[in-house]
């Protein structure tokens, strides 16, 4: 079925400590999803958040001195900035400690226990308080670490609730079979089955003692609710699920017309794709069409952390090279689904190729041989004309054909690859046609199907990377002289559409970067400059 609506989600972010790039990679791609579903004409709801309790916020908010509200709030407010900063479009940001989501998570809470789905026990088992999780014998081995951050856990035992998995156990296995498209990349099924689920899955323990910062239950409250059942119903309580005000809920949950999708990274599936659906069955709720698993970028060969100290800070990057350029590089360079690293030579490197002499080339030398050969009017299309002329309006036309069907499927970097594609092959026409020597052997309905197709190719590249280059493609509209009303996606379908608009050049839209020069400002940032 094709569906009319979406609803996309990235994780609730941890206030723990800032934000760095990882984060901004998962919330750029996801911005990059949502703002293509909107220049398509769907209504697409984009959410994200802040995941503000448990063990962890408690301890560093005591650290710094604070009081655990005041400390989330300042680092909230940094993922506001954040979020500002590289232009990302959500619909709404919800807080854990809102009232709005406290109130619901006790709701859900009683109504798992009322059904028998929550019960009261014993817990006793490895705890890994980075993580908030606690993990099995066999998970932790005989060195007795966590097996998702590799540090040591302790042994921990508290009065517990625990939600029976049994419960819903077949019907998880049923619904991954009855939808095969439910967990992407593929292998992310496999790893759950495999590593979670056939070695046994036991109930699992969601509420806490050891700590007071989360959301006490309210049939008894020296308990506070485990932070991932907490955290986990921000999808629906943000919708206004069990609320006064149900209208997003109805929209962009209930209704089969909405599809569904989250957007996670790997660390974190096991959450996702095994106990959140049991908790939407429990509930008697639909379960999310699909949950979109990306890999993690780390730095060189480790993860991102700040214990480690190489994290990469996004705010100097955009401020020394723009919104554009860091939102490229994210989308562009790590494919999304797979593992990557950040490196500042790739990044300079990917600047000056892609969009520097590429792209921002291409529309330079267009837009200047425009106002050269006539007098800054794109000549109006009139079929194909040159011998070349035919092979850019196909590039173009399965540009768009590739381009749609990889996004349509989340494949977010094929789909901007192919568009690079295009820019190539446009460049390549230019020294295939030689403008220069059509004009000097007079040869004017040549260059003039010479330019119209290029304006056409630049506008079918510009509009197709909108969504990642939101500054740089409205730049390019204005050089070729189109109108704001004018800059419709329907456009990209009728390649000829563009012409007899009147050119105006602008700056370079990427300048050149130095890359000696920008390698060691960047190394700097990341602390990794040898004095
Ligand atoms: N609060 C939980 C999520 C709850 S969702 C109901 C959490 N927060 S987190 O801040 O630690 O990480 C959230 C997500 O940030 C990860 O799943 C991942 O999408 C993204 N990333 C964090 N570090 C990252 C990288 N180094 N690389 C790519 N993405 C990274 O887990």
């Amino acid at each position: 079925m094709i569906k009319k609506r979406f609803y996309i989600t990235t994780p609730i972010y941890y206030p723990s400590a800032k934000l760095h790039i990882g984060h901004a990679y998962c919330t750029t791609l996801t911005d990059v999803f949502a703002r293509y579903k909107r220049m398509r004409g769907f209504e697409c709801y984009f959410l994200t958040g802040a995941d503000e309790h448990g063990q962890k916020i408690e301890k560093n908010a005591a650290s710094a001195g604070k009081t655990p509200q005041q400390f989330v709030d300042e680092i909230v407010d940094g993922f506001y900035k954040l979020w500002e900063l590289l232009d990302i479009s959500n619909d709404d940001f919800i807080r854990t400690t809102q009232d709005r989501h406290v109130k619901v998570v006790q709701d859900i809470f009683s109504k798992m226990l009322e059904k028998g789905d929550i019960y009261l026990g014993k817990y006793e088992g490895w705890y890994c308080t980075p993580c908030e999780a606690f993990w099995t014998d066999t998970q932790v081995g005989p060195d007795h670490i966590c097996p998702d951050c590799g540090r040591p856990v302790q042994m921990a035992e508290e009065e517990a609730y625990f939600f029976k998995t049994g419960n819903y156990l077949d019907s998880l296995l049923k619904f991954y079979d009855d939808n095969p498209k439910f967990l992407v990349p593929e292998s992310r099924k496999n790893e759950m089955i495999n590593t979670f689920i056939k070695p046994g899955l036991d109930d699992l323990c969601v509420s806490r003692t050891s700590f007071s910062w989360g959301i006490p239950i309210r049939e008894n409250p020296k308990h506070v609710i485990y932070v991932w059942l907490d955290a986990l119903t921000n999808y629906i309580t943000a919708l206004g699920y069990d609320s006064d005000h149900p209208e997003l809920f109805k929209k962009y949950w209930e209704d089969p017309e909405c599809e569904i999708i989250h957007i996670l990274g790997a660390d974190i599936t096991r959450f996702h794709a095994i106990y959140w659906p049991m908790f939407l069955e429990s509930l008697g709720l639909r379960k999310p069409d699909r949950e979109f698993v990306h890999g993690l970028l780390m730095m060189k060969d480790s993860k991102m952390s700040k214990s480690k100290g190489n994290v990469v800070d996004p705010f100097p990057l955009v401020e020394r090279y723009g919104v554009d350029a860091l939102r490229y590089y994210l989308t562009r360079e790590v494919t999304f689904g797979s593992d990557g690293s950040f490196s500042p030579e790739q990044f300079v490197e990917r600047i000056n190729a892609d969009l520097a002499n590429s792209f921002g080339n291409l529309l330079n030398r267009t837009v200047s041989m425009i106002n050269k050969y006539f007098d800054g009017v794109i000549p109006e299309y009139k079929g194909d004309v040159t011998a070349f002329d035919g092979a850019l309006r196909t590039a173009a036309e399965s540009t768009v054909r590739l381009y749609e069907s990889n996004l349509d499927d989340l494949k977010i970097t094929e789909a901007i690859a192919a568009v690079n594609d295009l820019v190539s092959r446009a460049n390549k026409y230019i020294d295939e046609t030689t403008p220069w020597v059509l004009a000097k052997e007079g040869k004017i309905e040549e260059l003039a199907s010479v330019m119209n197709h290029l304006a056409n190719a630049i506008f079918v590249a510009a509009k197709l990377y909108e969504p990642v280059l939101v500054k740089s493609s409205p730049k390019a509209f204005d050089q070729l002289g189109i109108d704001e009303n004018d800059r419709d996606y329907e456009k990209v379908y009728k390649f000829g559409s563009i012409g007899g608009t009147k050119v105006v050049k602008g700056d370079q839209l990427f300048p050149r970067l130095d890359a000696a020069i920008e390698v060691e400002y960047i190394q700097g940032l990341m602390g990794l400059r040898k004095e």
